[in-house]
């Protein structure tokens, strides 16, 4: 790793959770911290990128050198900002993105009454997935993958499903790695290969991973 060898690429990172409406006072949210995704941001700009930081909710300064941080609440939100940010050199979806939004947000407060409430809920859109069939597709599409179980398999599903490059699959269940925490470890799946990274701290492993993204660009 050079100190500028990712100058001149433009490169999109979405990071944090997303928070899907309920009422006024209430959402459905993720358990995301956003820090794997605004280390990735940092590092790619401390390495020469023009870095667009797409975040969530999250309570975290932003990174020194970024060319800009667009902050955005719901899945629709991170969904419109990433797309307005097309085209640029690499995507990487860190983000924890609601898979299911309230079907519609009550205009106020929804008060107790039943012992029961059921909520419609509809499917949001899948960044990632649009992202890597877009007409302006990036050369370079990364997503992640929290799984809890059949990791290797559930990556590799989503590396083809979605078209993607690569997916960082979280590997939970090593200590002290995963959501509020500094340390990640995680596994990194493509097509013919992979390589597991860490247990690191968030900080270095996102050195890694853009490591990963530079010996696989295409020639
Ligand atoms: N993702 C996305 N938009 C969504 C859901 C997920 O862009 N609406 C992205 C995430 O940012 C991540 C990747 O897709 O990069 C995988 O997310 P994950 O939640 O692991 O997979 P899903 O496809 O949502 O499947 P499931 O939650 O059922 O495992
Ligand atoms: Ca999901």
């Amino acid at each position: 790793m050079s100190a500028a060898d990712l100058s001149g690429r433009r490169i999109v990172v979405s990071a944090g959770p997303t928070f899907e409406d309920i009422d006024p006072v209430r959402f459905i949210g993720n358990r995301s911290s956003g820090k794997m995704g605004f280390a990735i941001a940092e590092a790619a700009a401390r390495r020469g990128a023009q870095v667009v930081l797409v975040a969530g909710p999250v309570s975290l300064p932003t990174p020194p050198g970024l060319q800009q941080r667009v902050d955005v609440r719901s899945a629709r939100q991170m969904r419109e900002a990433v797309i307005a940010q097309l085209p640029a050199d690499v995507y990487i979806g860190a983000a924890a993105v609601a898979d299911y939004a309230p079907a519609e947000v009550a205009p106020g407060k929804i008060k107790k009454k039943d012992e029961q409430l059921t909520l419609a809920l509809v499917r949001t859109p899948d960044i990632l997935a649009e992202v890597a069939v877009h007409a302006r597709r990036p050369t370079v599409v990364v997503g992640f993958a929290a799984e809890t179980h059949d990791v290797e398999f559930y990556a590799r599903g989503k590396l083809e499903k979605k078209k993607v490059d690569m997916i960082a699959a979280n590997r939970v269940g090593v200590s002290g790695s995963g959501f509020e925490s500094d340390d990640n470890a995680l596994t990194v799946y493509w097509l013919d290969g992979e390589r597991a990274l860490g247990p690191a701290p968030k900080t270095a492993l996102a050195d890694q991973l853009l490591d990963l993204i530079l010996a696989r660009w295409p020639a």
